[in-house]
């Protein structure tokens, strides 16, 4: 029977378990995906520890995947047997698992120039960036806009999708990543535990047109960062900064919508999204190490775990 990492009751990391479960037969519009990689989240350890109660028992973990479709339900007609696809699925059985049963609307074809790897570190992460800048910002060509934390997998993201919409990027890192946030495209790196917003205007007099601080810690950093009048997003869940100089402000809800990853795959296969950084990859049995390790706040990049070791 396939293999799958999953909680018999909510607890901490410790109490992921490797199980033999059954494939779950497809419902109409389901389809059947072989998972070959599932990206790891830091909301993936909600649904573990209970913030996010969902249940059943026991409740297979994580959300996004990339893998084979295996079997189709007989309403489904945009995808056939073999095809490869990624997605993000957060109700229900997630996709720490070999096998997972999946509404064909929570998938996309996978981006054919990522491995399954990389495609599927970037279903959460790349949508939340992507429906922030391009839809709740609707960021326009040559606005500026300052990123907060983006050597993070949101952030890193955030910084591609922006350049490709045409945008002045300014972005916030440790000093220790500057390198790799330039390197992603980046106009101009600051360090996110000083003046972020000094050494913004320093560059951008007045300060830029718009913000997005991906994490809490910097959302007012960010803020003071944006110019008058200018507009802000922050991710949904949390209050985000309070809002003065006339800014106006938005969050974002990246989860609401996963047929924007067939943009995602076109800026991928484009080359205007070049980089899905993976910082570290696991098997599956070691799915208690790559929960704990996202929880740590300091990710750069993406973690994965291989799901097919083989
Ligand atoms: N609603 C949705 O759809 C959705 C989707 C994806 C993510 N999220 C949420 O969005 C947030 C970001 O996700 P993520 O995956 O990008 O997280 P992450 O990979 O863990 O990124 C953490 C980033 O935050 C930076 N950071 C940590 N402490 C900081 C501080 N005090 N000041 C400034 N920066 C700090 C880290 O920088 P250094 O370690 O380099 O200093 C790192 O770049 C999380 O809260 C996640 O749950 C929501």
């Amino acid at each position: 029977m396939p293999r799958a990492a999953a909680v018999t009751a909510y607890g901490g990391p410790e109490t992921i378990v490797i199980l033999d479960l059954p494939i779950r037969d497809p419902k109409p519009r389901e389809i059947v995906v072989r998972v070959l990689a599932a990206g790891v989240n830091l909301v993936d350890t909600l649904f573990r520890d209970g913030y996010l109660a969902t249940g059943p028992f026991p409740l297979v973990l994580g959300s996004d995947f990339a893998g084979v479709v295996t079997v189709v339900g007989s309403e489904v007609t945009e995808f056939a047997t073999g095809d490869e696809v990624y997605g993000y699925k957060l109700l229900g059985n997630g996709t720490y698992a070999e096998y997972v049963t999946v509404d064909a609307d929570l998938a996309a074809r996978k981006p054919a120039n990522l491995s399954f790897a990389e495609a599927a570190a970037v279903p959460c992460a790349g949508l939340v960036a992507y429906d922030a800048l391009a839809n709740t910002l609707a960021l326009q060509p040559a606005e500026t806009v300052v990123i907060g934390a983006a050597s993070g997998g949101v952030g890193h993201f955030a910084v591609q999708i922006a350049k490709a919409l045409g945008a002045v990027v300014a972005a916030t890192a440790h000093p220790d990543r500057a390198r790799f946030v330039e390197d992603l495209g980046a106009d101009l790196v600051v360090d996110q535990y000083g003046d972020v917003a000094g050494a913004v205007r320093a560059a951008y007099p007045g300060g830029v047109d718009t913000g997005f601080p991906t994490v809490a810690p910097i959302e007012n950093a960010v803020r003071d960062a944006v110019r008058d009048g200018g507009r802000i997003t922050w991710i949904n869940g949390r209050t985000g900064p309070s809002l003065e100089r006339g800014i106006t402000g938005a969050e974002t809800n990246g989860s609401r919508g996963t047929r924007m990853l067939d943009q995602l795959t076109a800026l991928f296969e484009s080359g205007a999204v070049h980089t899905v950084h993976l910082e570290r990859r696991y098997p599956l049995a070691e799915a208690r190490q790559a929960q704990l390790d996202v929880s740590s706040g300091h990710v750069r990049g993406k973690l994965v775990i291989d799901v097919d070791e083989a």
